[in-house]
């Protein structure tokens, strides 16, 4: 049978992301209105800021992606063959796809096909990355889904009952607040049946250099990561912010686990943001605190599968153990309350 063309295996699903832009106006002042000032790091991934993230995965210094990647190489068979036959392979982050690559492949050397649903904020990320896995794979399908985790897992349930496989790759619930990984955790458990499946990636704990240098770069490629949240303030708010007097700063916080990134202004200034129609006041030396990157012992792994009601099934670590892939699944006997 010849294969069908890239148009008609590849859907897109668009939610109403609206709302998502207008609350970067609003998150962008109450952060910066508050003593200390923050801003939430889930405004990092703009398309620029995607790509930085990407350009981040390739240093040397960022070992979790080449743990990871170490990981879904030499297991990804065991893996796939924990897995159930013609499973929707979810994922939230599309991300850097040759990770979910490794995973893809694999599916399809052990079953005939095989559907893919990245969700994603950024559109063009999705299209980018959903063409390129399209044009290797003829017997991919993908239905891409443009919106926050929640409302894209909203969108997959709604529409296939097949077993689902979701991927949470890079350590990116490492983001979240402890209570809130195991709300979002709970939410996500409740919409799973018990023939679905979790895999994971946690960043573990280790000594203070490597985590500090895998977010201080000798490169600076982080550094503009993190600034570029003060450029996409201009860009998109008619910010007048000169990325030139903040600097990047990237600390463990070993009581809580975890890495903590700031920017930190140079000098004292106040800065107009147009679209807020406002000034914003900084002492020299003052931080905006951008983002909390958690890292996982395997106690608190075990603890949090514990507190939403999965299993582990299985789990993998790279050779120095820097990484965790886990297999989880829901509980069998709290999914029939359902
Ligand atoms: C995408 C959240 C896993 O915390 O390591 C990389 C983001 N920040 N360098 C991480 C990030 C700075 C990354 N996650």
């Amino acid at each position: 049978m010849p294969s069908s063309s890239i148009q008609d295996r590849s859907t897109m699903i668009t939610t109403d992301l609206e709302i998502f832009a207008d609350s970067f106006a609003k998150d962008v002042d109450r952060g910066l209105r508050q003593t200390p000032k923050n801003i939430p790091c889930i405004y990092f991934y703009d398309y620029q800021g995607s790509l930085l993230f990407e350009k981040i995965c390739r240093l040397e210094e960022y070992y979790l992606t080449r743990a990871e990647t170490e990981i879904l190489k030499t297991f990804s068979e065991d893996i796939v063959s924990c897995l159930p036959t013609d499973l929707v392979l979810v994922e939230l982050g599309s991300g850097s796809c040759i990770k979910t690559q490794l995973i893809i492949e694999e599916l399809l050397n052990q079953h005939d096909k095989v559907t893919y649903s990245p969700i994603d904020i950024s559109k063009k990320m999705l299209k980018e990355s959903s063409i390129s896995l399209l044009e290797q794979y003829e017997d991919l399908e993908i239905i891409s889904i443009a919106a926050e985790y929640e409302e894209g897992l909203r969108q997959i349930d709604m529409r296939d009952e097949r077993p689902k496989l979701i991927l949470w790759l890079g350590s990116s619930i490492g983001n979240f607040e402890q209570q809130e990984a195991i709300r979002f955790l709970q939410n996500t458990v409740k919409t799973l049946s018990s023939q679905d499946y979790l895999l994971i990636g946690f960043d573990l704990i280790k000594e203070r250099r490597a985590l500090e240098q895998a977010y201080n770069d000798n490169q600076y490629v982080t550094a503009t990561f993190n600034l570029n949240l003060l450029s996409r303030i201009n860009r998109e708010l008619g910010g007048e912010f000169d990325p030139n007097t903040f600097r990047h700063k990237a600390v463990y916080n070993e009581e809580n686990s975890r890495i903590e990134m700031y920017l930190i202004s140079t000098c004292e200034q106040d800065v107009y943001i147009a679209d807020l129609d406002r000034s914003y006041h900084f002492k020299k030396n003052e931080r905006i605190h951008t983002e909390n990157s958690h890292k996982f012992s395997l106690q608190a792994i075990d603890q949090l599968a514990d507190e939403v009601g999965m299993e582990i099934i299985k789990q993998w670590f790279d050779t120095k153990r820097y990484f965790n892939v886990t297999l989880f699944q829901p509980h069998k006997e709290k999914s029939l309350l359902k």
